[in-house]
């Protein structure tokens, strides 16, 4: 499995550089091919254009020459003189197009009748240029001037010039720009394998850490590079890391909590039992406190068990609010008349002021009811003996605010928050004394939070704790009202 997945890194990184370098590659070899092109073209026609004005210029001074002289001879050798050294080869033509001087002499080609082309152009009294290619392969430049007197042609001036030093030119700057552009591919390739390999190396971190989170390992942590995008989602992996490591070690605690919680009235249960079956001929009497001491440790499991599947509801995120309206006066009346048992067992008076106005609120009533029940069930298990409770309830501002007052041994701030958290007991042993498994406070607070509300504890002013619970009135109970 591991050399699999280390198959895979691999390959992934692989495709990944490669992938970049080919996306390099393809945009500076296309960058390059289409500068190259615009260089030669502008290289060439500069060169040719140079040259062939250079052939026009000759061939019209030598035309000029022979419109003004009558000296053939002259014009013969003015036109060896001025083409000599320079690669060009001029000829002098007859109206007719016959050869009458030729630069290159030993060729014969004096009598010869040349046509077509840049000739036929000239003799028809214009200027033009050919480039053709010889037979050779070599490419020849030729100009034909017209010898133009008063009006009339009366003969051509045909120069020719091979192009071996332009092409060697142009096939010296094809070069450069060849070895030019694989040295930009080359630089390029290198550039961009290292910037695949800044791109593909914090991915096997991303890579070995989601392994490791699959593993169950949350520890593990991905290390910030200096790359800001890439640290931003180094950030956020590592903070989900962090959020499911938070939520792994609650989830362990709530399991030992819970099996400790179970353990201790199961413990307690195996001795009563034992204790009856271990004695002879048991006392009727004994027996029956026996057996009633192991009703009460049933009772605290089942209030335990209860309270775990109603923990594991709102964790699931199965609880469904079934809201309707609520006559909260009369539901505090309720409450207060099933603790007065308890109450009267500690000799505790319970005071109910409820704001004479109150509308009915739209509320869950069993979450709300069991919410409610605990923290005044709270406050008189955790009061004096002949004591007091205060539960006070009216509407504000659009919310309704319920505070219960007790007379007990208060909370000290630092604990104030963790008595909301899941089996947190202040006194364990004095809470366990009462029946308390340190799940109804956390109870209470996801139904209020389900309902958008709050619950926090404060000081009672006269001493003990007071208990202050919010929730939104919404539209309509508003409407209602
Ligand atoms: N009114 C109070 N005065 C003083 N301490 C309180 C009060 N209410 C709660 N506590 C402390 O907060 C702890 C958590 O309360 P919580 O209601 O969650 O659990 P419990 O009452 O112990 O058990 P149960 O799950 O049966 O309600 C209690 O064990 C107690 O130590
Ligand atoms: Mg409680």
């Amino acid at each position: 499995m591991a050399i699999i997945t280390e198959r895979i890194k691999k390959h992934f990184n692989i495709t990944l550089k490669l992938r970049v370098s080919g996306i390099y590659l393809a945009v500076t070899s296309a960058a390059l091919i289409v500068a190259a092109f615009f260089v030669m073209t502008a290289a060439s026609n500069t060169l040719y254009e140079d040259k062939s004005a250079d052939l026009f210029a000759k061939a019209n001074i030598i035309a000029e020459s022979m419109v003004q002289t009558d000296d053939t001879e002259y014009v013969k050798s003015l036109m060896s003189q001025s083409l000599a050294g320079t690669g060009i080869r001029g000829a002098l033509l007859s109206s007719a197009g016959s050869v009458i001087y030729d630069t290159v002499e030993q060729s014969q080609s004096t009598g010869k009748i040349l046509s077509g082309g840049v000739i036929a152009a000239a003799q028809a009294g214009g200027q033009e240029q050919e480039l053709t290619t010889a037979e050779t392969g070599e490419l020849i430049l030729s100009a034909a001037v017209p010898v133009n007197d008063r009006g009339a042609v009366t003969g051509t001036v045909y120069l020719t010039r091979q192009m071996t030093d332009v092409t060697d030119v142009l096939a010296q700057l094809r070069l450069c720009l060849i070895i030019f552009g694989l040295f930009m591919l080359a630089v390029v390739f290198l550039l961009s394998i290292s910037v695949g390999a800044v791109v593909t190396s914090p991915l096997s971190d991303f890579i070995s850490t989601a392994q490791e989170i699959s593993k169950g390992n949350f520890d593990s942590r991905i290390k910030l590079r200096g790359n800001k995008e890439i640290d931003k989602l180094a950030e956020a992996m590592n903070y989900m890391c962090s959020e499911l490591e938070h939520l792994e070690s609650k989830r362990r605690k709530f399991v030992s909590d819970a099996s400790h919680e179970l353990k201790t009235p199961m413990a307690t249960i195996k001795l009563l039992c034992d204790s009856i079956t271990a004695t002879e001929n048991p006392d009727l009497g004994m027996v029956r406190e026996f057996l009633s001491d192991l009703s009460e440790e049933v009772d605290r499991l089942t209030r335990i068990i209860d309270n775990l599947l109603a923990m594991t509801k709102i964790d699931s995120g199965e609880i469904q609010l079934s809201k309707e309206l609520v006559d909260f006066g009369m539901m505090l009346q309720k409450i207060k008349n099933k603790l007065t048992p308890l109450a009267m067992s500690k000799n505790i008076t319970v005071t109910l002021d409820v704001q004479a106005d109150m509308m009915p609120v739209m509320i869950d009533y069993d979450r709300i009811w069991e919410a409610v029940y605990n923290i005044v069930d709270n406050a008189i298990k955790y009061s004096k003996i002949g004591g007091g409770v205060l539960i006070k309830c009216g509407c504000t501002a659009g919310e309704l605010v319920l505070e219960v007052f007790d007379s007990g041994p208060g909370i000290p701030d630092e604990f104030k928050e963790r008595i909301f958290e899941r089996f947190y007991r202040l006194d364990d042993s004095r809470a366990r004394e009462t029946g308390g498994t340190g799940l109804g406070l956390s109870i209470s607070k996801e139904a209020v939070l389900l309902h958008g509300g709050d619950l926090r504890a404060e000081d009672n002013p006269d001493g003990g704790s007071c208990f202050i619970m919010r929730l939104p009135i919404n539209e309509e109970s508003d409407k209602r009202s």
